[in-house]
C-alpha cells in the first residue's frame, strides 16, 4: 500500500515547532494586521476555519476582533497542542484539530470564510487541498492562501531582507534560506492559477506585493450545479 507523505520535508514537531513559535511570536504584528484586513470580509458570527494554523496566532488575533467561530485545521500535533494552550491563555474561544489540508475532517460547506497562511507550499497535495477548500466552504464563501512567491524578483528579495534589519551574518543566512528552501518549494503565479483550473473553483484573484502573494478563491452557487 503507497501512502502519501502530509508534508514536504521534515515534520514541524517537538522542538522544530517550539523553535518557530518562539521566533514567529516577535513578528505578531504580521498577524494582527492580517487580521484587521482580512475581518472586513467575515459575515458577523461566521464560521472561520484557518488551514494549517501553526501555533494558533493568526486565530488569536482574530478573535480579539469579533464573535465568529474559529477553527484551526494542522497536521502537526506538537503545534495542535501549543494552539489550544495559547488560545486559552489569550483567553478566547478557538477549536483546534490535527488533520491534513487535503483530507480535511469537516461535512460539507461547513465555513463561510478560509485563510492559509505561509503553508500551502509545504503541502505535499495542493490541488487536493484547494479542491477540499472548495467542499467545506458555503457558496458565496472566500477563501484566502497567502504565501510567498517563486517569481519574485530578485530586487523583491533584497527590498525584503532589508527591510528585516538584520545584521551581517544574519542577512546572508536569511537570504540563502530564502533563495535555496522557501522560494524553491514556493510556487508562481501562473502555477497557482494551473492548480486552481484544476478544482471546482475554477479561478482566483491573485494579488502579488513584494516576495509574496494573496489568492482569493470565491465558492459560487454554479461550481455546484446550482444557478448564479
Ligand atoms: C511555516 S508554518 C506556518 C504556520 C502559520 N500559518 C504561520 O503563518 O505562522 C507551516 C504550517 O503548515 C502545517 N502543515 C504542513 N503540511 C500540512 C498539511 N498537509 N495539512 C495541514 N497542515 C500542514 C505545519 O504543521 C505548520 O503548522
Amino acid at each position: 500500500m503507497t501512502t502519501t507523505k502530509a508534508y514536504k520535508g521534515i515534520a514541524m514537531e517537538g522542538p522544530i515547532a517550539a523553535w518557530y513559535a518562539k521566533t514567529t511570536l516577535k513578528d505578531l504584528q504580521r498577524h494582527k494586521l492580517m487580521a484587521a484586513q482580512l475581518v472586513k470580509k467575515i459575515p458577523a458570527h461566521g464560521r472561520v476555519l484557518e488551514v494549517a494554523p501553526g501555533p494558533g496566532y493568526f486565530c488569536i488575533e482574530l478573535a480579539k476582533l469579533g464573535h465568529y467561530q474559529i477553527t484551526g485545521l494542522d497536521i502537526s500535533k506538537s503545534f495542535v497542542a501549543m494552539a489550544r494552550k495559547n488560545a486559552v491563555e489569550a483567553g478566547i474561544q478557538a477549536e483546534f484539530r490535527q488533520g491534513d489540508a487535503a483530507n480535511m475532517p469537516f461535512e460539507n460547506q461547513a465555513f463561510d470564510f478560509m485563510f492559509c497562511q505561509a503553508a500551502f507550499k509545504n503541502f505535499t497535495q495542493p490541488v487536493k487541498a484547494i479542491a477540499e477548500m472548495h467542499r467545506v466552504l458555503r457558496p458565496g464563501g472566500v477563501a484566502v492562501i497567502v504565501d510567498l512567491r517563486r517569481d519574485a524578483s530578485q530586487a523583491d528579495i533584497d527590498q525584503e531582507i532589508k527591510g528585516m534589519g538584520l545584521g551581517r551574518i544574519n542577512e546572508i543566512l536569511v537570504r540563502w534560506t530564502f533563495k535555496q528552501m522557501l522560494l524553491k518549494s514556493a510556487y508562481s503565479v501562473d502555477e497557482i492559477r494551473a492548480m486552481v483550473s484544476q478544482t471546482p473553483f475554477g479561478r482566483c484573484r491573485i494579488d502579488t506585493s513584494g516576495i509574496g502573494f494573496m489568492v482569493w478563491l470565491e465558492s459560487r452557487a454554479f461550481d455546484r450545479g446550482g444557478c448564479a
